[in-house]
């Protein structure tokens, strides 16, 4: 058996159009979404992300701000800024590019931010939404993996899922997302017991372990739905998931490839959560 390639480019295709659309039915209503990015530092990789959500965003039509400090910035200067994007009303959605320098504690700089401006769903209020069924804005990379296995699978409820990392990022947020959908949720993590076994169990894998080919093809089950979130770039330059994805293509019923699986999904949901963010500050409701 050959596992159907999901393609989570064309999906992401498809829901940058949508936002689009409602970034133009909104125009008409005289609200501009905006997006704030804030990078501090100048990491190169961060700094290929910002750039690619900037023009993500000028393409859906939706504005962006770009905010570029330096690495030695002191916490009440950045939370400075970030007072300054919560009142501002021309900016929907604040994001903040992690990682921060050592010196910079996330959870203070992230807890500086207007909730419901926090278009990353990192903000406690937003996790904590999120785990007791409120509404809140959800993380991007888990959401692009939920958007990913229902255009996939018909179904979700009552399907054994595991979630292979406990990041706030990405593993604890999505194991909520998937027992939003009714899935029987399994979090592995780095200390879990015979995790090929645990693995063997789940019709829908989620990879966000952060280590190359590590789930390897004989740990999945025949048929299974495998997500990979891993983005490792190798000694040769290439980007790598953390399935071994050609021992996993005989075995799976439908994989992620990377790069064009997941990636692309995460900029998407972002356009998405910027202009739920400018609906639900001008009290307008979601679209039908
Ligand atoms: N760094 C890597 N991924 C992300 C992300 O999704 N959001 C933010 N803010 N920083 C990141």
């Amino acid at each position: 058996m050959t596992a159907t390639i999901i393609d989570g480019k064309a999906r992401a295709a498809a829901l940058k159009a949508q936002v689009a659309e409602e970034v133009a039915r909104l125009g008409g209503l005289g609200v501009e979404p905006g997006l704030a990015v804030v990078l501090v530092g100048d990491d190169p990789a961060s700094q290929v992300y910002v750039r690619s959500k900037g023009t993500a965003c000028r393409t859906a039509g939706i504005q962006s701000f770009e905010h570029r400090i330096s690495a030695d910035v002191e916490a009440r200067d950045l939370i400075g800024l970030i007072d300054r994007l919560n009142v501002d009303p021309a900016v929907s959605g604040i994001l903040v590019q992690l990682p921060l320098p050592p010196h910079l504690d996330p959870h203070v700089i992230l807890g500086a931010m207007d909730p419901a401006k926090d278009v990353d769903g990192f903000h406690v209020v937003n996790a904590g939404a999120l785990a007791t069924g409120r509404w809140g804005l959800v993380p991007c990379t888990p959401r692009g993996c939920l958007l990913l296995l229902q255009e996939t699978l018909d179904d979700l409820a009552g399907r054994e899922a595991i979630v292979i990392g406990r990041s706030n990022v990405v593993g604890k947020p999505m194991a909520q997302l998937l027992l939003r959908e009714s899935c029987t949720v399994t979090v592995a993590h780095s200390r879990t017991r015979d995790l090929p076994e645990v693995v063997r169990r789940a019709e829908i894998v989620v990879a966000a372990a952060g280590r190359t080919g590590m789930i390897r093809g004989d740990w999945i089950r025949p048929g299974a739905t495998v997500i990979d979130v891993g983005i490792n770039r190798g000694d040769d330059g290439k980007l790598r998931g953390d399935v071994a994805f050609d021992e996993a293509l005989d075995v799976a019923g439908a994989i992620t490839p990377v790069p064009g699986g997941v990636g692309p999904m995460t900029i998407a949901c972002l356009l998405e959560n910027t202009v739920e963010a400018a609906r639900r500050q001008h009290g307008l409701p979601d679209p039908a």
